[in-house]
């Protein structure tokens, strides 16, 4: 098995990939904030079944957290990470320091317009573009065939399937499904910062789309009834805090009054300073 090649320094990584090209070889990229844990490595599976090379970046970017949020706090466990790679048979694992990413007085960023102010852009302002920013970098240095994203982030992955079409960029971006924990629960590095009893009423979150799935089988299509169904099932949990519960287009998150076509259901739940997202496919037969 070759090694896994760990680099830091963007000029590396750029050479990396020119290599790669220059041997015609197909490059199955994902970018993680890093703290891996399942979810993450079924992408890196699925870069690693469907391409030559894979490369995983582990970057917590800071442009995407926005004031008062967890980035001092984001678990970071590099070495772990770096096993977990190898055991996964990946090529580069690209780890870059801050100043790699952003120069000294950097100032340039990308925002992708109206997606980026629905969901969990309503109450996380500058975050979508903090992601698109470091994406469109990761882009450039790692030359990617094919980017694969989980639909667990279901309004990140369409915001950058947009990115790459607005921008003209040459790869494909591949989402792939949530992978979740055997009570429901999708699996986040932020789970791990719940307290036993906020991890116990967590479930909540599925349970409401399972809830809305169940409503929608037994008839009831009207949206607003549907949210209110999972809105109730949250806030059923003492520790639980509703940010948001919806119910809206799937390409172009605009609210839907009746489910009578595939929708997305998605929900947004504070414990205490945790905030976990879940989402779902609605009005079609398969669980997504
Ligand atoms: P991070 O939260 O580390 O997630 C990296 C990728 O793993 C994302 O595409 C996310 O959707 C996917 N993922 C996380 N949990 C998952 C689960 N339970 N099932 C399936 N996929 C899951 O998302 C980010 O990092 C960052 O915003 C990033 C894209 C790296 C830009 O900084």
């Amino acid at each position: 098995m070759p090694e896994l090649r760990v680099i830091e320094v963007a000029r590396e990584m750029r050479e990396a990939s020119r290599e790669l090209a220059r041997a015609g070889r197909s490059v199955g990229f994902v970018p993680t904030l890093g703290a891996l844990h399942e979810g993450h490595l079924s992408l890196v599976r699925r870069a690693r079944a469907e391409n030559d090379a894979v490369v995983a970046s582990i970057y917590v970017n800071p442009t995407q957290f926005g004031e008062g949020e967890d980035f001092e706090r984001y678990p970071r466990s590099l070495e772990k990470d770096l096993d977990l790679l190898r055991g996964e048979d990946a090529d580069i694992a690209f780890c870059p320091a801050n100043a790699e990413m952003y120069p000294p007085n950097h100032s340039t960023f990308v925002e992708v317009g109206y997606l980026s102010n629905k969901l969990c852009g309503l109450s996380r302002p500058g975050h979508f573009r903090g992601v698109a920013t470091v994406c469109a970098k990761l882009f450039h240095l790692v030359r990617p065939t094919r980017a694969y994203f989980g639909r667990k982030d279901a309004q990140q992955a369409l915001l950058l399937r947009r990115m790459v079409r607005d921008l003209l960029l040459d790869l494909e971006i591949v989402v792939c499904p949530i992978v979740r924990e055997a009570d429901g629960l999708a699996i986040s590095s932020r789970n791990a910062n719940l307290s036993p009893e906020e991890r116990a009423q967590a479930t909540c979150l599925s349970c409401a789309l399972e809830a809305a799935r169940e409503a929608l089988a037994a008839g009831e299509t009207d949206a607003m009834q549907l949210i209110e169904i999972m809105a109730q099932r949250v806030i059923s949990e003492p520790a639980a805090e509703l940010d948001y519960a919806a119910i809206v287009d799937p390409e172009d998150l605009e609210d839907v009054r009746e489910v009578d076509r595939e929708c997305l259901a998605a929900l947004a739940v504070w414990f205490g300073s945790t905030r976990l997202i879940d989402n779902a496919t609605l009005g079609r037969a398969e669980k997504g």
